[in-house]
């Protein structure tokens, strides 16, 4: 297989004899999210894979997507490119350690971001994005206390937004985790007219230099709708492509991690590849799959958040 191979053309043949949707997070390089049938942010692909009618469905993302994905279509086909393709965040919430934290707690109310194993699924009340997570908080019966995980830096930001108290796991991603504060305020100072736009799942010290938090989508209409010019985005870089498409005029500066380098990419989101994807379909592995006992637990939370999220 040469270095001259279209895999674009491939990817779109096999697409139309497997009957596949392609579904691609903003994070994966633009050649995936070119060849996608729908690129979007964690809730809107988990919705566009409870709608799809497709016969296979190519998760372009990561573990716990696909497996998302796998739980609302038990009897489809869900194949993603890189198995390997996890999730810091997800990692640090071993289910043995989860279930021995909730037991601490109870009587509490647990809600689950999304970026987490199908096993700490099951044991959730709901599930939330980071599209959805205040809406889905602001839900919770008031007389609920509530425990959320895994993500510390979104949860507090949903307390703030909120005003619930909330038990944190005290989760974190490696990607949003390492924006130099520092390196973003003498970014401010070279691009004064800039606005800065942030990922909630950055550190607070971070979020309180961003002009608009909210989920990958959110910022992408953001920067699309503002009269602005000039941007620094505070997520992975991936999103710019997105961003650049619909408003080629402005400019996008991907805010800079503190490991000297100049932008963010997710390595598990990066493991995808056109070739990865190509050769997924084509051979119709690797496949996700999780046993039905587990797949059958995590439903019912997530079907909540869907209904919650209308
Ligand atoms: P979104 O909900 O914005 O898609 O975020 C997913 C994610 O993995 C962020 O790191
Ligand atoms: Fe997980 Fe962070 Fe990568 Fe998102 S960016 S998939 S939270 S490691």
């Amino acid at each position: 297989m040469g270095a001259e191979m279209d895999y674009e053309r491939e990817i779109q043949e096999l697409k139309r004899t497997l009957n596949a949707v392609i579904l691609a997070h903003y994070y994966q390089e633009s050649e995936i999210q070119d060849v996608a049938d729908f690129v979007g942010d964690s809730l809107a692909l988990a919705q566009a894979a409870a709608r799809t009618k497709a016969d296979v469905i190519v998760f372009c993302g990561v573990h716990f997507m696909a497996e998302t994905a796998k739980i609302l279509n038990p009897g489809k086909l869900v194949l993603l490119p890189d198995l390997k393709a996890g999730c810091s965040l997800s990692d640090r919430c071993p289910p043995a350690a989860f279930r021995a934290f909730k037991e601490k707690h109870p009587e509490h109310f647990v809600v689950s971001y999304v970026n987490s194993s199908a096993a700490v699924k099951a044991m959730s009340d709901v599930i939330c994005t980071s599209s959805n997570a205040v809406k889905i908080v602001n839900q919770v019966p008031k007389e609920r206390q509530i425990l959320f995980a895994p993500d510390q830096h979104l949860g507090r930001y949903v307390m703030k937004q909120t005003g619930r108290d909330m038990v944190l796991w005290p989760g974190s991603c490696i990607v949003h985790e390492i924006f130099s504060e520092k390196r973003l305020v003498q970014l401010k100072v070279q691009h004064p007219e800039a606005e800065v736009v942030a990922h909630p799942e950055c550190e607070e010290a971070v979020l309180r230099h961003a002009d608009y938090i909210g989920s990958t989508k959110g910022l992408l209409d953001y920067v699309l709708k503002s009269p602005k010019r000039e941007f620094i985005v505070v997520t992975e870089a991936g999103i710019l492509h997105q961003m650049q498409r619909g408003a080629p005029e402005k400019t996008f500066i991907p805010a800079p991690p503190d490991n000297g380098c100049s932008c963010n990419e997710c390595p598990y989101m990066r493991l995808n590849t056109m070739e990865k994807l190509y050769r997924c379909m084509r051979d119709k592995t690797p496949e996700l799959t999780l046993p039905a006992d587990l797949q059958a637990a995590a439903l019912a939370p997530l079907q909540r958040m869907l209904e919650w999220s209308q």
